[in-house]
């Protein structure tokens, strides 16, 4: 039995997530921990939500409403969602937790005593009334370059020239409006990541076996003429981690807080010892995760992420870990994604363009966009989600595939030969066959989910459905009764096991549908059939079945064209 540790790239606090979030990080991670579960591996599955930063702020501003207050009603929106996806998690933290304030500040602390951290002075733009430092999207003024009125500190969103807010014509506050701002000294912490690039190359370079799309971008980060800067980890903002060096004050710090990306990855971690706490566990219990002096040295660890992240996982946080000197799990494996499209175009969070989560299970449940998403996931490339392919996807595979055969094997036995598996009848060479057929797929299909090959393991599972589907169908039960009942009978018994052979293998993609199989076949023993002849004959003459309402439903045209207007527009 191995020990497994997955995570998921945090979600943002700032809103519902949309579908494409969704496919790039918690899904596969869920699909992940779910098998790793069901081969009886310890697993331990992490996410939370990504509550500091400017644009938690600003948010909250919009909605009008303490950051505070805000962050703890949306974490409570994006939990739900998450048990409405089925997401496993054994805790869905917060990276406001104390838990994480702590660890934040003690990895800053042992960083600073490493020499690895050094002030810098810096202007920045003041304002008066609002009596804080504004950071660059705070800051409103009309761009130089192009006369557009309403131009961030940052970045003009008219001309796209990239700005620094002293750049800008009469700047204001974006918080008040207030235009009485003067520029003032004000001092950062910058972590020497440059000092580390040794560390951090030689640890790239020993990880032989990540995704091409992993491996490049953090070599570009690494080498490029400009790669590995030394990164400004605190921000004069009200809302974060206060700098601390430890436990203890850090002069000159007073009243600023740590970047975001500082303590997010922290939150891996801190959400471990979250979970130890929330079950009265002693720090022991979350250590032996993530300390390989105190047990995680035989844990393998797993994390998914969309490419946007892939820099910050590979160099900022091992920066952070490595530079501590002590002795923190690193990661063993990245598994990174490219983008999910919507339509011809993109997912847009602010532009609220696509579908949300809230509003997907609204339409439907889980299992169908869990499919869907999957099997279409973006790894080689970018992937697109279009209604038509959607409307085919769930009718054929989900419907006609798999749903069919549940509904036609449950209602042909209970006409034939009552609610329990008829007796008699003995396994042919057809039955052989699919056993041998079943057991090459299985194994490939075991493969393709071990190896994080989430669409290619989507595509096996699909076809161990057809396999089924096909040998009910050359087998024809329904004709064989009519002259030799017993045979029937014996095929209905291995469509029956296979039911539930195809439960427990479909649960990581589909929990739900599998958790309705099993209880039509009346089994809870759900150990994954590494036997594969034993499992198939694990259902016995005489055991007991019900017939499941359908499993799945087809999506018509009208729906699809119903909902592809519906989700075209603007979200409210
Ligand atoms: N919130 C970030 C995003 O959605 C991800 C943070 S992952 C972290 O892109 F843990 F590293 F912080
Ligand atoms: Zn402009």
């Amino acid at each position: 039995m191995a020990r497994i540790l997955i995570t998921s790239a945090i979600p943002y606090i700032n809103g519902i997530k949309h579908l494409g979030n969704l496919v790039g990080s918690q899904l596969p991670a869920d699909l992940f921990a779910r098998f790793n579960r069901a081969l009886g591996h310890e697993v331990m599955f992490l996410c939370a939500t990504d509550e500091h930063g400017t644009p938690a702020e600003l948010a909250a501003a919009k909605a009008g409403k303490p950051v505070e207050a805000y962050c703890a009603e949306m974490h409570a929106v994006q939990a739900e969602l998450a048990r409405g996806f089925r997401l496993s998690f054994d805790h869905f933290g917060r990276s406001s937790s104390q838990r994480n304030h702590r660890l934040t500040q003690h990895f800053a602390g042992r960083l600073a005593d490493a020499g690895l951290i050094e002030e810098v002075a810096e202007k920045q733009v003041f304002s008066i009334d609002d009596n804080r430092f504004l950071p660059d999207r705070y800051i409103t003024g009309t761009c130089p370059n192009c006369g557009y009125t309403a131009a961030r500190g940052d970045q003009c969103e008219n001309c796209t020239k990239q700005l620094d807010p002293t750049d800008l014509i009469n700047p204001r506050s974006s918080v008040s409006g207030s235009t009485n701002l003067e520029v003032r000294q004000t001092k950062h912490l910058y972590l020497r990541q440059r000092a580390l690039k040794h560390k951090l190359e030689a640890w790239i370079d020993s990880k032989t076996d990540w995704p091409i799309l992993t491996t490049s971008i953090a070599k570009k980060w690494l080498n490029d003429g400009d790669g590995l800067q030394d990164r400004g980890i605190t921000r004069d903002l009200y809302w974060g981690i206060p700098v601390r060096k430890g436990d203890q004050p850090w002069p000159g710090m007073e009243g600023k807080v740590f970047y975001v990306w500082f303590d997010a990855p922290i939150e891996y971690i801190a959400c471990t010892a979250e979970w130890a706490d929330a079950h009265g566990l002693p720090d022991a219990a979350w250590e032996r995760w993530w300390r390989t002096d105190k047990g995680a040295a035989d844990v393998t660890y797993y994390q998914f992420m969309g490419k946007d992240n892939v820099p910050f996982h590979t160099l900022s946080f091992p920066a952070t870990i490595l530079g501590s000197g002590e002795p923190w799990k690193l990661v063993d494996y990245l598994k990174s994604f490219n983008y999910l499209n919507y339509d011809g175009g993109q997912f847009s969070t602010s532009q609220g363009r696509g579908i949300f989560m809230d509003q997907a299970l609204e339409v439907l449940p889980a299992d169908y966009w869990r499919w869907w998403l999957l099997s279409h996931a973006p790894e080689s490339s970018d992937s697109e989600f279009t209604w038509e392919n959607f409307q085919a996807s769930v009718n054929k595979d989900l419907a006609d595939v798999l749903g069919n055969l549940v509904s036609r094997v449950t209602k042909f036995a209970l006409a034939k030969f009552g609610d329990s598996l008829p007796e008699g009848g003995s396994a042919g060479p057809r039955e052989a066959q699919l056993e041998t057929d079943l057991a090459a797929r299985l194994r490939a299909y075991e493969g393709f989910m071990a190896a994080m090959e989430v669409r290619k393991a989507a595509a096996e599972l699909r076809a161990i459905w057809v396999l089924g589907n096909e040998y009910l169908q050359a087998a024809a039960p329904w004709t064989v009764v009519k002259t030799d009942p017993e045979a029937a009978g014996a095929m209905v018994r291995l469509a029956m096991n296979l039911i539930r052979v195809f439960a427990i293998t479909s649960a990581p993609f589909i929990p739900d549908a599998s958790t309705a199989m099993m209880a039509a076949v009346k089994s809870d023993d759900w150990s994954w059939p590494h036997d594969l002849p034993a499992a198939l004959r694990a259902l016995p003459a005489g055991h007991g079945f019900a017939v499941p309402d359908n499993l799945f439903r087809k999506i018509t045209d009208e729906e699809r064209a119903d909902w592809q207007v519906r989700f075209s527009g603007i979200r409210s």
